[in-house]
């Protein structure tokens, strides 16, 4: 086990067991979902892949990449979460921290920083992550990361304003945000400690460890849209907003504009 310690209300947070159907239970965690298996399926680089995938929680990915043939390995924090993970067929779940990988170097064919990123508030934090996740990749092998954009906490603020649900932060925190970034005193009940990145600074601090990268929008704008909803339950209308994400995902205009961001390097 890891020496890092991770901060209490982040193990608390996780420990609570919502994250099980973040992805699952309602339209809009169902396009990031979609979106960023869509996004993966084409930047793994081959079939039957050792694939790590690092901050899995209990394994929503995991049962995927199994499920398409590769062997992937979860790491998380939150032992909970790995019982879950480890439950599931095809997946290997451990213990860890995404600061110090238990790994020999290049043990894997992709690297998947998928949550740890933006729990960790420290720029050097994040670098180290990033460092680790090189090093346990192979050559020619994918690290790649997702972080949660600058913007989406004050656009939280905003769709609640304008009659959505009121998802925790305050118009005084999302300004705060905005501007800083650090999430620390953010209202624990709906979400942790997290870091929201401009997408230059994730690209910066891959380029910190030798990495070259390229960014994907996962929602894009149309992941604001209030009434996202109706859009996502609508087969022709989901089918139609897949192919236009498709066209803008790297459009460096609107990389910051949407609620994820994937940052994905070949090693
Ligand atoms: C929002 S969840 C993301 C789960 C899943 N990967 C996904 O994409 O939906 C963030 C995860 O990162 C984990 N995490 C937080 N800090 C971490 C760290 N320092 N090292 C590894 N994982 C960490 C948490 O325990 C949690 O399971």
């Amino acid at each position: 086990m890891s020496e890092w310690e991770l901060e209490r209300e982040i193990t608390a947070y996780y420990e609570r067991g919502e994250e099980r159907e973040r992805l699952t239970r309602n339209p809009r965690g169902r396009l990031e979902f979609v979106r960023m298996q869509d996004l993966l399926r084409r930047l793994l680089p081959g079939e039957g892949l050792d694939v790590l995938d690092v901050g899995g929680a209990t394994g929503i990915h995991s049962a995927w990449l199994a499920a398409d043939g590769h062997k992937p390995t979860l790491l998380d924090p939150v032992s909970d979460q790995v019982a879950v993970a480890a439950a599931l067929p095809g997946v290997t779940a451990l213990v860890g921290d995404a600061r110090e990988l238990p790994f020999e170097d290049a043990s894997f064919d992709a690297v998947l920083l998928m949550g740890p990123l933006y729990h960790l508030v420290e720029r050097e934090e994040r670098v180290r992550a990033i460092a680790e996740a090189r090093r346990c990749a192979r050559p020619g092998g994918l690290v790649a990361a997702v972080t949660i954009n600058r913007v989406a906490g004050w656009n939280d603020h905003l769709l609640f304003r304008a009659g959505g649900d009121d998802k925790g932060i305050s118009a005084e925190a999302s300004l705060r945000v905005l501007r800083e970034g650090d999430l620390r005193f953010f209202d624990q009940h709906m979400f942790t400690t997290a870091y929201l990145a401009h997408p230059w600074e994730v690209a910066s601090e891959f380029a910190d460890v030798g990495l070259d990268a390229t960014q994907y929008s996962v929602q894009g704008f149309p992941g604001f849209i209030p009434q996202l909803e109706a859009l996502v339950d609508d087969p022709a209308g989901f089918a139609h907003l897949m192919e236009g994400l498709r066209e803008i995902e790297t459009e460096p205009s609107l990389l910051g504009a949407g609620n994820h961001l994937l940052t994905a390097a070949k090693v």
